[in-house]
């Protein structure tokens, strides 16, 4: 199945986001809108906007302000890309060089900023406090993720737990806000209809961001876009290394810990050969399905309906995925 199969209930309220995006995005200052047609001329997978549209559509009524919050929310993401790969030295997003290879790490930082106060300036436009209340706190608690993991880099006694709350929180909360939101400018939203959908975009990140970190170890850079290993080379003790290292003999643990604790590529064959021969990525995957079928479990309760499909369908997609 693919995306656009499963975007399909909602493909033409996508096409309004797109609009919307597209018009929010403009700036006197020509090098923002280079910056900004640099990384959204290439859309990537929209999954977040998706998922406020979805939520709403799964309740029933359709809010004008649905496509304003999928465009802030697709900003809030878009900012999030171009300074994480800053800190990650990443060189390739979207199958593009990334924005800070190409226009330098001020530029992306700074039109990173920008992305995050137009979404502040298009969500006060709602007049919504409980969307503002949100937003602000997923905003908030990605930036915590972003310097939590930051803390961990090189840090080969990071818990799985550890691990998780990273995840949970730059990756998770804002999949958690889409699908809330989703819910809070449905006119027939109750709270445990609410709670139940942002349970259900908290599970499905979760998904999401473990399939991230098998992907970068054996993904197709065709497929993702983005350049593979690149968490090992920065020292980032994600949950597949984690693991290879606690079910290896002494021996390769201690190469796997070196890996994580000085980055770089000379070890990474290595660490890839311990992968494979304890089944690391098989292992986090199986992590990934359970969050997947907690996902679902979570919108159980709705009735039947073509949105409800896509939602399900969307939690076999964040497991599957090559891209
Ligand atoms: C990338 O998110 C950042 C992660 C949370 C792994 P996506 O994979 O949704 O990025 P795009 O928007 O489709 O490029
Ligand atoms: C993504 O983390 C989380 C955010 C962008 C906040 P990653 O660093 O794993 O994402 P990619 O692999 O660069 O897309
Ligand atoms: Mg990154
Ligand atoms: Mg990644």
């Amino acid at each position: 199945m693919s995306l656009k199969q499963i975007q399909s209930p909602i493909a033409a309220d996508m096409q309004v986001v797109n609009t919307v995006i597209r018009n929010s995005l403009h700036s006197e200052v020509s090098l923002i809108n280079t910056i900004g047609e640099h990384i959204i001329g290439n859309a990537g997978k929209r999954l977040r906007p998706a998922l406020v549209l979805l939520s709403s559509g799964l309740l029933g009524s359709v809010s004008s302000q649905q496509h304003q919050i999928a465009a802030i929310i697709e900003f809030i993401h878009t900012a999030t890309l171009l300074h994480d790969d800053v800190v990650d030295e990443s060189e390739l997003r979207r199958g593009k060089s990334t924005a800070n290879h190409i226009f330098g790490n001020a530029a992306s930082v700074l039109v990173g900023d920008f992305l995050y106060s137009r979404a502040f300036q298009m969500m006060v436009a709602i007049k919504n406090m409980r969307v503002m209340d949100i937003l602000s706190e997923a905003t908030n608690i990605i930036a915590e993720g972003e310097v939590l993991q930051l803390l961990n880099l090189h840090n080969a006694d990071v818990s799985e737990a550890a691990y998780l709350k990273v995840i949970h929180y730059k990756t998770a909360k804002l999949f958690e806000a889409a699908a809330r939101l989703g819910a809070v400018i449905s006119e027939d939203n109750n709270s445990s209809d609410e709670e139940n959908l942002a349970l259900y975009g908290m599970h499905l990140g979760t998904a999401f961001q473990l399939v991230d970190d098998v992907l970068d170890i054996n993904g197709d850079a065709e497929k993702t876009g983005k350049n593979l290993g690149d968490d090992l080379t920065e020292g980032k003790p994600t949950l597949p290394i984690l693991y290879a290292m606690h079910q290896s003999d002494a021996k390769q643990a201690a190469v796997i810990r070196q890996a994580i604790e000085q980055g770089g590529d000379n070890d990474i064959p290595a660490v890839l050969a311990a992968v494979a021969a304890t089944n690391a990525c098989e292992y986090v995957l199986s992590i990934a399905k359970k969050e997947a079928d907690a996902a679902c479990a979570a919108i159980e309760g709705f009735a039947d309906s073509e949105y409800k499909t896509a939602m399900i369908q969307l939690t076999e997609f964040s497991v599957s995925r090559q891209f």
